[in-house]
């Protein structure tokens, strides 16, 4: 399936919107994170058009692609893992890519979505980018993505 392509211009962020009081954003911890981090991105993509994992080992196992290079190094400096008092809920992983920097999974709980966190994530990824002194940021979605009003929202044109 073919996926649309969208960048951002991080000269101009969007306001970030605060989060709600039990929810912690830190950075990954390469080696600790990666079963829960699985277990939530398969959980967030489950029933969606775009599932590619069918259980939690093949989540892990796209964490591991994603934090060990396939799709390019890794940019740990601008990815963020939330957690609340259950775990962990959301989680915004970006690598560079043919050259630049590329939010390469945006992933956030069932249990907690529609409230802001996806958002407050993918904006502390592009503010982490811009304080670097990056230009642009890229992502690939789905067509049929739910995500493409929320990235059109944070200043995401298709590109
Ligand atoms: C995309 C995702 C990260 C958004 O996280 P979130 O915490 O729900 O995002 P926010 O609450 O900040 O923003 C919600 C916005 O996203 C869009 N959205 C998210 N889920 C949606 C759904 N099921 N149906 C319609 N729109 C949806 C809407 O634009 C929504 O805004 P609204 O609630 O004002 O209508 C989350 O839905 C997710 O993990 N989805 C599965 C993984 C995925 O598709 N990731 C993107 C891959 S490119």
């Amino acid at each position: 399936m073919k996926r649309i392509r969208m960048t951002h211009d991080l000269s101009n962020l969007a306001a970030l919107a605060p989060l709600a009081r039990e929810i912690t954003v830190r950075g990954v911890s390469h080696d600790d994170d990666r079963d829960a981090l699985g277990a939530l991105l398969y959980l967030a993509y489950l029933g969606g058009p775009d599932q590619e994992e069918n259980n939690p080992d093949e989540g892990r196992r796209e964490i591991d692609r994603t934090i060990d290079g396939a799709y390019g190094p890794f940019i740990a400096s601008a990815s963020f893992v939330a957690s609340d008092p259950e775990g962990v809920v959301g989680a915004s992983l970006v690598t560079r890519f043919e050259e630049l920097p590329l939010l390469a999974h945006l992933i956030v709980h069932p249990r907690i979505q529609r409230r802001g966190l996806g958002a407050a994530l993918a904006l502390r990824s592009l503010e982490a980018l811009a304080a670097h002194n990056e230009r642009v940021a890229r992502l690939a979605v789905h067509p049929e993505s739910p995500a493409r009003g929320l990235y059109a929202r944070l200043g995401f044109v298709e590109a």
